[in-house]
């Protein structure tokens, strides 16, 4: 807990161990997220390690965790890689990745060897992620694959998210690459108008914008309120405040100078990939959208 009352992130933690549980077992070959486990704490690892092994523990309240871990394996593989590909095409010299977790790809991906990161998150989560950092450097080297990695404490709800990129030197008038992966759900629509216009005034032709958000789905909502029932407290503290329709998304786009190049459900990109798919509602709700800067006029 930081000085704001608020507690670093848990699904940060439980996306990160479902790649880690998807590392090598998962669309293998094509899918690998190495950095991801020594992220994890040992109680962490536990549920990661019986999903990897298939051995579903008997405790009911350890078996929440494992299935969590489970669905999120077949979450994280299509988001992983349709992301790393976007980037991977529309690599700039910054990349602005808001509402981190504890993403890897800064320690993962050698295509940012040119480009310079910025991690945003919430300062408690943040936080979270640079103790975990240090804690896996202290066991085993740790070195970033890209040219710089700058942490940028930020709370999107209260917090100038332009002034403090000024003060961690990002270039509004270079182009910039800006990922939003699992983010837009926490925030509330208002949160999201402020935080596209602050990229707005950021962002220079060449740029790209790449976001994963969650649809409106009955199914889905009811399979997470039944977790929240049964006991799991790892998504209670973090509701959903906006869902949004692909078409939706691309107008708010749109007014902000983004036009969507993109938007496919995370279930037809784990079908096309062959990768674990279970959990169809909940992957048809999940998106992955990529938007080119508009040229200005
Ligand atoms: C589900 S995690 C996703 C993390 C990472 N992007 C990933 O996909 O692994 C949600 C992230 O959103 C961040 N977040 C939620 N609300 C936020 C806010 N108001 N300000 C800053 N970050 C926020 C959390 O701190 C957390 O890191």
């Amino acid at each position: 807990m930081n000085e704001s009352g608020r507690a670093a992130s848990r699904t940060a933690v439980l996306v990160c161990q479902g790649r880690a549980a998807a590392d090598g077992t998962a669309a293998v070959g094509r899918f690998a997220d190495p950095v991801a486990v020594r992220l994890l704490r040992d109680a962490e690892r536990v549920p990661v390690d019986e999903v990897r092994a298939g051995t579903p523990p008997k405790d009911w309240r350890a078996r929440m965790t494992y299935e969590s871990v489970r669905a999120c394996v077949e979450v994280a593989v299509p988001r992983t890689l349709a992301i790393d590909d976007a980037l991977r095409s529309g690599t700039t010299g910054q990349l602005v990745i808001l509402g981190a977790g504890l993403d890897t790809r800064a320690w993962r991906l050698p295509d940012l060897a040119g480009t310079d990161v910025w991690e945003v998150d919430h300062p408690a989560s943040q936080q979270d992620k640079r103790d975990r950092l240090a804690e896996a450097a202290a066991i085993a080297e740790l070195p970033s694959a890209a040219r710089s990695v700058r942490f940028t404490p930020v709370d999107f709800a209260v917090d100038d998210l332009g002034a403090a990129l000024d003060a961690a030197g990002h270039a509004p008038s270079e182009p910039t690459t800006w990922l939003w992966e699992g983010v837009i759900p926490y925030l509330t629509r208002a949160e999201v108008r402020a935080t596209l216009a602050t990229l707005a005034g950021r962002t220079a032709p060449g740029s790209t914008l790449v976001v994963n958000y969650q649809t409106p789905s009955a199914k889905a909502s009811v399979g997470r309120l039944l977790t929240r029932l049964l006991g799991s407290s790892v998504t209670s503290g973090e509701p959903w405040r906006s869902l949004w329709k692909p078409g939706q998304l691309a107008a708010l786009f749109a007014e902000h100078g983004w036009s969507v190049v993109s938007d496919d459900s995370l279930l037809s990109l784990a079908d096309s990939l062959g990768s674990p798919a279970r959990g169809r509602a909940s992957l048809r709700s999940g998106r992955v959208a990529v938007a080119k800067a508009a040229p200005r006029t």
